[in-house]
This record gives structure tokens, C-alpha cells and sequence, in this order.
């Protein structure tokens, strides 16, 4: 019987495309499925949009949109990143989906029969203008400590502190500045501090499916205090109207929060998918040989180990069965922040030509079934993909494949040597390791295991130097080295000894390089792709490598992977030029709509200071002022044009919300505003934007 997997990733917020921590955990999950599938497994791997909650709801109305439109315009952007990075999910629905409303009143209806919900008063900051409740976020303040300004609701930036949102001084409402009032209203809670979930909860976390950290930090999240505080508290599942979310049956004007239907979410997806299919997804969900497995960030943990699990259980549903938890991705030893977007931009990354299998690779070879953060380091990745990847794997195929075609006219020996089927029995009795690698996600591992598989294949082109073995052989049995009557059968009678050595070598090569991508294929399947259609195989599993190519031709040898330019890094690292304004020489863009205008965020900004960036001859550091009671820091590629002195006071036009990027020199929060022609080389000039007199920081430009 094939293993049956229903496997997920976290669904990410539809406020945002994707930053790179989204992408590692993808290419972990992606990988992970693709070994099981060549094992064998039958799996459903499934995403959504995580498309419910305050901030999209407030984020759409800044833009003048619908959250539906909203979320659309989001969704939209999904698969450039998806198909980029050869991500193969099954199916990609929305939390905001009919099967979603469905299952999540479904569920909370099932905890309702089981007595798991309350109904209480709480009171909480509410805004008189904008008439809704204020999430923490959206509560700003002094900090009750240390008495810093424009502070959130839950804690302070410059002190640390954490407190309540009703702790600050002086509070108001980031959204209307109006100062908010405290406020009852009913909310529904469900009961997870009742004995039947705790005891529930205590079993199904401690029965050695989590990992042992994940596992250990929960059991801190059960115990109690000597004073009675801590352990499993109520959770609060209800948001009062206006809410973009799913409604609570029974109670008009009140929504489940955000995170009650975000993990219903994967059922949801797996339910349009099994719809789309004809299939009956709750059959397949009864199956007891269906293995669910949540992939997530450390982040999440608190939620999908007690508040989904509980939520499953206690609705009569099956409960996962591995949730996978990884660390974070960092730059520099700086988080890849989910609501500032620093850092590494995967789509720049695929604008600039680099290959994802690259960072398949890079990524793979650095993770670990630990909660480990992965740290990107550019020098680490070029000299990963440079001299293992390419120079122990890619080159074994390309040092063989050419003697093959031009002088056996691609057909491979079946006789190998003594030598080389030794060497090949090597790389297949490693199979069951690496496959067990992939299975326990210590991908790194299987990755250093690979590599050095792949250096004994070099060794033994070293030792029997094909090269030489060509040369040996030309003289004795070649015609000219080009055109007329090349030299094709292979292992002819009449061939040298040398021919013979050469052929057996290279046949050893192109059968190594064959279980070799067989191992990699789960990082790499683009390329394994590539390969096969070199060797003219059908797309290949872990049982075929096993199996020996004996007399076949393989087809011509084409280049399989360029090798990683560090210039390439700098430029991913670089920031994008200044925006440019062009007058005229070069044609206008594509048509966008007002709402897509007022996405941009332009601001006035007064350039509080400018001075050279030591390492750069492009750049000039910016400190500006918009307004909003601190600086920022931006970084422009208008060095040519500028003298500091000569910015230093003046008024200019800024977009505020970019996601700040983190470069070499530091994080630039913005990007200011600069007329140039197309093509600076032949027409130079570069012009910052300024205002009209009696413009003021912070106004906005529209
Ligand atoms: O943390 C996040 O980005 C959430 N959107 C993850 C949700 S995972 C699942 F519960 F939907
Ligand atoms: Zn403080």
C-alpha cells in the first residue's frame, strides 16, 4: 500500500507577495513531498491565501479596494513565485473561499455541542470615528515606562517593555489619531483551559511526534504557577463588526478571528481540490492511513499545537499527524521580517536571472530537522553552488558525455570494469540513507552525503583520466577529429585497448551522474528534468537507481548549469535605481487605474542630511525627514549627480512605502524620486524631484 500524505505549508497573510522566509519554507515542503512521491507516496499538497483579519481589511480600504478585490489582486501575484521556484502544490484557494465558511462554522458548531464555548464581556479600546474595536496594533502611545512616543499597544521599541494596550499614556488610534474610549462587548471564547482539552492537549504533545524543542517549549505553555497563573487559558475566537471574516453562527455582527479559520483553511483547500477531482474528500479524510503534516515557522506554534489540534478533536475531526516546525531566515543575522520585508527579494532574484535552483540547492544544503535559524550568507551561497554543485556533480557529466557522442556516437558500455562497478555499487548501497535523510528532513546531511558520493566519481576521473585515454586512442583507431568518417561503433571489434578503457570510463561517468541526480532530484527537479531528456530516460525515482542503463544511447550533451557570478549577488543585494521620471525617449507604460496609483504612497520629504557611503562609488546616504517623528534612513544612486552639500536642506519627493531593503551598507527605508532618460550613458543627467516652496514633510503627493 503507497503511503498516503495530505501535506501544507503555513498560509501566508494576502496583505503582502511573498518575502524569502515564505520561499524557504516552501522549497523545505516542496522537497520533502518530492522525495516521498519518489518513494512512492501518493500526497496532496496544498496552500491558500490567509486572506481574513483587521489589517487586510484596513489595508484595502487605504487603497480604495474591496478586501476581496484586495486579496485578488494579491492572489494574482501568487504564481510567479510559485511556478519561479518550482513549487508544486496541488491546489492554491483562499481562506475566504465558500468551502472555508463552510467547514469553519462546522467546526465551532462542534465545539459548541461539546460545551467548549463561552460567551463573556470583555472592554476594549474602541474608535469613535472610525467606529470599531482597535486592534493592539492599531493603538499607539506612550510607553507607560519609559515614557517614549508613538509606541504600540503591546510593546515599547525603545525600552522593551510589555503591557496593555490600556497601560499606554496618552493613547489614540493609528488609523483616525482619534483618541480611543473603553468599550464592552460580548466575545466568544473557546475553552481550551477546560480539564477535557488540557488533558487532550497534554497527551497529543507529549506523545514524541513533535520535535523535542517544540515539544519541551509547550510543556512550559501547560504549567501553572504557584500563584495559579499560567497554563492553558480561554481563547478569545470572536472580532465585532466591521470584520473582514467569516460569521459566527447564531451571533449577528460577530466574526471569527483571523486565526480560528486561518488553519481550516488547508481543509478547505483540500477540499476544492478533491471537488475539482470529483474525489470525496471526506472519505479520504476518514482514512485512518492518511497522514496529515502541517510544515510552519517557529513563530506558529502556539497555534497549531493546541488551538488547531483542540479544534479538530473536539469537532469529531481527525488531528494532524507531524507538524514540522523550522527557524526563520536570516541576512546578516537579521530576521526576514514578515511586515517589513527586508532583506532578499525573491522576486528580484528571479528578474535578475539567477537560477532557482540555486537557492533550492543553497537552501537545502543548509537546513536540518531542527528549529535552526538559516542564515543566507552571499559568499557562502556562490561558493556552494560553484564548487559543489557544479564543480563535484554537474561537471562529472560534462568531463564524460562529449568522448561518448563523438566517438561512440552516445552509446554507453554495459561492461563498466571492475573498478566502475564497484564505484557504482558504492553510490547505490547509499540510497537507503539518503532516502531515510529526506524522510527525517535532514536535508543537509543528504546533501553533504551526495557530495561526497559525487567526489569518489571525481577520484575515479582522476585516476583513469579520460582525457588521456583519448588521446592514447586517436592515433591508434581515429579518423580526423571533425567531419568525414567519425569513429562510431562503440566496443567494435578492432578498437583499441584504450577505446575500450575510455568507453568503459565514460559509460562509469554518465551511469554515476544518473544515480547522483536521482539523489538530488527532490532539491533539484528542473534540472533533473534536463538530465533526463539528455539520457532519454522516463522521469526517474529512487528505485531507479538501482537499476543499471546497460546498452542504451543517450542523446547530446547539453550545457546543464551556469555557474553563480558574485557580481550576480551584488546586484540582488543593490538597490533599485532611483525611480525614474522619464519625459520622453522611451515609451510610456502599461495603462494602471487610480487605485493602483494610490498604492504608491509619495511623500514630501525634507533631506535632513547626505553623505558619501565609503565602499560605493553610486551611492549617497539619505536621512529624511516625512514627518512622522523619526528618520529614515535611504540610500539613492544619485552620487553622479550630487555633491551631499548640495542636498543637505533641501525639500524632495519620496515613495514612503517601499518595503525597506536590506543592502550591504545598511537598511534604506524608501527610495526618493529622480528624472533621467532611459539610457543614462548616451543622455546623462539625473534630476531629484523637488517642490514648490511651502510644501512640508510628511505631505502626501497625489
Ligand atoms: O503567520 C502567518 O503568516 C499566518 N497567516 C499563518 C497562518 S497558517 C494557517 F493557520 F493558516
Ligand atoms: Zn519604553
Amino acid at each position: 500500500m503507497p503511503r498516503k500524505l495530505f501535506v501544507t505549508t503555513a498560509l501566508p497573510y494576502a496583505n503582502a507577495p511573498f518575502h524569502i522566509g515564505h520561499m524557504m519554507e516552501y522549497i523545505q515542503a516542496d522537497t520533502w513531498v518530492r522525495a516521498q512521491r519518489m518513494r512512492g507516496a501518493e500526497v496532496n499538497f496544498v496552500c491558500a491565501d490567509d486572506a481574513h483579519g483587521a489589517p487586510i481589511m484596513i489595508a484595502a480600504e487605504k487603497v480604495g479596494q474591496t478586501p476581496q478585490q484586495f486579496v485578488a489582486g494579491i492572489a494574482a501575484g501568487r504564481p510567479q513565485y510559485l511556478e519561479g521556484f518550482h513549487i508544486a502544490f496541488d491546489n492554491w484557494h483562499s481562506t475566504d473561499g465558500p468551502e472555508n465558511h463552510r467547514l469553519a462554522q462546522d467546526i465551532y458548531l462542534g465545539l459548541r455541542k461539546n460545551e467548549l464555548i463561552d460567551v463573556r464581556s470583555i472592554e476594549q479600546f474602541f474608535d469613535p470615528v472610525k467606529g470599531m474595536f482597535l486592534p493592539d496594533r492599531y493603538i499607539k502611545g506612550e510607553c507607560p515606562k519609559c515614557g517614549a512616543k508613538d509606541q504600540y499597544g503591546d510593546s515599547c521599541e525603545s525600552c522593551g517593555a510589555v503591557y496593555a494596550p490600556t497601560d499606554l499614556k496618552n493613547p489614540y488610534s493609528a488609523l483616525s489619531g482619534a483618541v480611543p474610549v473603553r468599550k464592552s462587548s460580548e466575545h466568544y471564547f473557546f475553552r481550551l483551559s477546560d480539564p477535557r482539552c488540557v488533558a487532550f492537549l497534554e497527551q497529543w504533545t507529549q506523545d514524541g511526534k513533535l520535535q523535542p524543542e517544540v515539544a519541551n517549549k509547550i510543556r512550559e505553555w501547560f504549567t501553572k504557577a504557584e500563584d495559579g497563573s499560567g497554563g492553558l487559558g480561554d481563547w478569545d475566537i470572536s472580532r465585532d463588526a466591521p470584520y473582514f471574516g467569516i460569521e459566527i453562527p447564531d451571533a449577528p455582527g460577530k466574526y471569527f478571528y483571523v486565526w480560528l479559520d486561518a488553519p481550516v483553511g488547508y481543509l478547505a483547500s483540500l477540499t476544492h481540490l478533491f471537488a475539482r477531482r470529483g474525489h470525496d474528500v471526506d472519505a479520504y479524510l476518514a482514512d485512518p492511513a492518511v497522514e496529515q503534516v502541517h510544515f510552519i515557522g517557529k513563530d506558529i506554534v502556539y497555534f497549531h499545537t493546541l488551538f488547531w489540534p483542540a479544534m479538530l478533536h473536539f469537532s469529531g475531526r481527525k488531528v494532524p499527524n507531524h507538524v514540522f516546525v523550522h527557524g526563520f531566515i536570516t541576512v546578516g543575522g537579521e530576521k526576514m521580517s514578515k511586515s517589513r520585508g527586508t532583506g532578499l527579494s525573491p522576486l528580484r532574484y528571479l528578474e535578475l536571472g539567477l537560477n532557482p535552483e540555486w537557492l533550492r540547492y543553497y537552501i537545502a544544503a543548509k537546513l536540518n530537522a531542527r528549529v535552526e535559524d538559516v542564515e543566507f550568507n552571499p559568499e557562502d551561497f556562490v561558493a556552494r553552488v560553484n564548487s559543489d554543485l557544479i564543480g563535484k556533480y554537474i561537471n562529472i557529466a560534462s568531463r564524460a558525455a562529449g568522448f561518448l557522442t563523438k566517438r561512440f556516437a552516445g552509446k554507453l558500455s554495459a561492461d563498466l570494469g571492475v573498478e566502475g562497478r564497484v564505484l557504482l555499487d558504492t553510490l547505490r548501497a547509499h540510497r537507503a540513507t539518503i532516502e531515510q535523510l529526506y524522510e527525517e528532513r535532514e536535508f543537509g546531511k543528504a546533501v553533504r552525503e551526495i557530495m561526497q558520493l559525487a567526489d569518489r566519481v571525481n577520484e575515479y576521473v582522476d585516476q583513469h583520466k579520460p582525457w588521456e585515454l583519448a588521446k592514447q586512442d586517436r592515433p591508434a583507431d581515429a579518423g580526423p577529429p571533425q567531419g568525414g568518417g567519425t569513429p562510431s561503433a562503440g566496443g567494435a571489434a578492432g578498437a583499441g585497448a584504450s577505446s575500450v578503457a575510455l568507453h568503459d570510463v565514460c559509460s562509469v561517468c554518465i551511469e554515476a551522474f544518473r544515480v547522483l541526480t536521482i539523489y538530488l532530484k527532490p532539491i533539484l527537479p528542473a534540472l533533473a528534468a534536463q538530465v533526463e531528456a539528455f539520457l532519454k530516460v522516463a522521469p526517474m525515482d529512487f528505485a531507479d537507481a538501482a537499476r543499471a542503463l546497460g546498452h542504451h544511447t543517450i542523446g547530446e550533451y547539453k550545457h546543464l548549469m551556469q555557474r553563480v557570478d558574485a557580481k550576480q549577488m551584488d546586484a540582488l543585494f543593490e538597490p533599485p535605481q532611483a525611480a525614474r521620471v522619464e519625459p520622453g525617449g522611451e515609451p510610456i507604460a502599461d495603462e494602471i487605474g487610480i487605485d493602483d496609483f494610490s498604492r504608491v504612497d509619495l511623500r514630501i520629504a525634507r533631506i535632513v542630511n547626505a553623505e558619501l557611503v565609503e565602499g560605493s562609488d553610486k551611492l549617497l546616504r539619505l536621512t529624511l525627514d516625512v514627518g512622522e517623528g523619526r528618520h529614515r534612513n535611504v540610500f539613492s544612486g544619485i552620487r553622479s549627480a550630487y555633491k551631499p552639500e548640495d542636498l543637505i536642506g533641501k525639500f524632495t519627493v519620496m515613495v514612503a512605502n517601499l518595503a525597506p531593503r536590506k543592502m550591504k551598507f545598511g537598511l534604506s527605508e524608501g527610495m526618493v524620486l529622480a528624472a533621467s532618460h532611459a539610457d543614462g550613458k548616451a543622455n546623462p543627467g539625473l534630476f531629484v524631484l523637488e517642490p514648490h516652496p511651502g510644501a512640508q514633510p510628511g505631505m502626501r503627493v497625489r
